[in-house]
């Protein structure tokens, strides 16, 4: 079998998307452009993938790590100048060499083994892959010759208003013989419009020199779409969306309006989970099957089982346990962990806390650094007090207690199991087993008071307009 290569192109500045992130860097559908590329390639067992880079080297290595080897482009002098950076590594091979950019995060697995495939058979020294389209502005666009054979490839700003015309467009995509590749990127000059050193001039050196040279038109010019620009990333980030919504519900999850659920794409939903509109999932968030994600509820690297309903809430770096429920306006932070059959009300704040199976925690809560069992119930407006100003403190409530409304757990405390808080109660020390702790000044009732405050003046003035 022919060994098969694949470089990467991501050295460029991206200077068009004026930002601060390398291009290449900015994700589509929470994965870096280029980690698409690279994610692509790697279904294509390759024997070897080289990623050129130069603009935020450091930073694209932080991000793809150790799954393909790395070329250092000192200087970006074009395309062509890339690829020859990778000539150490892949010079002398023999084999096919598949090069593709950074930031043409749409092309999938299938698309590169199907050009490998068409090189091979060709027998071609170079095969350009290409597609129609009726905006091919800013594309190099590709010169055939009368017998409709691949002459050669015409950058934008090199191009005659004749050659602009063409409809045909370069997408950045080739598949060469190796060999013939690094020899006759040494052939090219950077005599052009941008004094680059292209690398689609290689089809015309290798033409030139009596090689076979092919191209392969591809029919969906959408996968091939190249971002240069923030316009371009919202066009196809909307593609990857699509894409990334249609598996799920050809999976069997149903999203009510796609249009309007923004799912990360490496997100995993189980079977009969419904998503609701306005819904964002990103990062590696799980969720199981038969849930519920309601309306605006976001999702950010969450573990969430079966049967659960999330109302409008935010949930980041938890996990819930099946068939509990959280919402609505509710906010899970990391470490929350929330056991089966747990019941999370609305306006309700975890974080680094562990609640046990069948819990409630119903409303206005605050649960940080914190260790509940089970078949508690937590009332309104319970604060666990877990901060002194300088350290984070636990506390600890046992099975089938009660902890009335409105009360403060001073951290760090312990609540037995089968305890019972009376509400309002500032707990600053530790309630035994069926105890009962109660906490807070006992109520005086002065008669005749309510007269001495204002209140009373202008309650009087009420009852007499009401009687008028
Ligand atoms: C390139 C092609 C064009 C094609 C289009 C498809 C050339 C000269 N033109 O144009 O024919 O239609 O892609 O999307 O190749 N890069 C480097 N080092 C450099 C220059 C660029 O690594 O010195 C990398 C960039 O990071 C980028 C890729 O190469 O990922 C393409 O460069 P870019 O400047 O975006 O080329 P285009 O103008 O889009
Ligand atoms: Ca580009």
């Amino acid at each position: 079998m022919t060994a098969k290569y694949a470089i990467i192109l991501a050295a460029g500045q991206g200077t068009r998307m004026k930002s601060k992130l390398y291009k290449v860097l900015h994700p589509v559908c929470g994965k870096a452009m280029v980690d698409h590329v690279l994610t692509q390639l790697e279904q294509d067992n390759l024997d070897e993938i080289v990623t050129i880079i130069g603009h935020g080297a450091d930073k694209v290595q932080e991000t793809l790590g150790t799954r393909t080897k790395y070329a250092l482009q000192a200087e970006q002098l074009g395309t062509g100048h890339a690829v020859l950076q990778a000539e150490d590594i892949l010079g002398d091979k023999e084999g096919m060499t598949l090069i593709t950019c950074g930031d043409t995060p749409l092309f999938t697995a299938e698309t590169f083994a199907k050009l490998f495939e068409h090189h091979e058979q060709t027998g071609a020294k170079a095969t350009v892959l290409t597609a129609k389209t009726d905006a091919p502005f800013g594309y190099g666009r590709v010169v055939r010759d009368s017998h409709d054979e691949v002459e050669k490839i015409v950058e934008q700003k090199d191009a005659t208003p004749q050659e602009q015309a063409i409809n045909e467009i370069n997408t950045g995509v080739y598949c060469f013989d190796n060999q013939a590749l690094f020899k006759a990127l040494h052939e090219v000059t950077n005599d052009n419009a941008q004094g680059e050193y292209y690398l689609p001039d290689v089809i015309e050196i290798l033409k030139n020199a009596g090689e076979v040279v092919s191209a392969y038109c591809m029919d969906d010019f959408e996968e091939s779409m190249g971002v240069n620009d923030r316009v371009a990333l919202a066009k196809a980030t909307e593609i990857m969306q699509r894409r990334i919504n249609e598996k799920h519900m050809r999976n069997g999850v149903t999203l009510v309006d796609p249009k309007a659920t923004y799912i990360d794409v490496d997100v995993v939903i189980g079977q009969d989970t419904v998503i609701e509109p306005g819904v964002v999932l990103k990062g590696n968030t799980v969720i199981g099957s038969d849930c519920v994600i309601g309306a605006h509820s976001q999702l950010n690297d969450a573990l969430l089982a079966d049967g659960i309903t999330v109302k409008a809430s935010y949930l980041e770096k938890a996990q819930m346990a099946k068939n509990s429920n959280i919402g609505p306006y509710s906010h899970l932070r990391p470490e929350a962990q929330i056991g089966e059959g747990v019941h999370i009300g609305n306006f309700v704040e975890v974080k680094k806390a562990q609640i046990g199976k069948n819990t409630k925690v119903g409303h206005l809560t605050y649960v940080g650094d914190a260790t509940l069992g089970q078949e508690i119930n937590v009332g309104c407006g319970t604060v666990f007090v877990n901060y002194d100003g300088q350290n984070k403190h636990h506390t600890t409530v046992g099975d089938y207690s009660f902890i009335g409304s409105g009360s403060n757990i001073i951290a760090p405390v312990e609540i037995a199991d089968h305890a019972y808080v009376a509400a309002g109660s500032t707990i600053t020390e530790d309630v035994a087993s069926r105890a009962m702790a109660i906490a807070r000044g006992r109520q005086v009732n002065k008669a005749g008071y309510y007269d001495r405050y204002p209140v009373a003046k202008a309650a009087a003035e009420t009852e007499e307009k009401n009687k008028s």
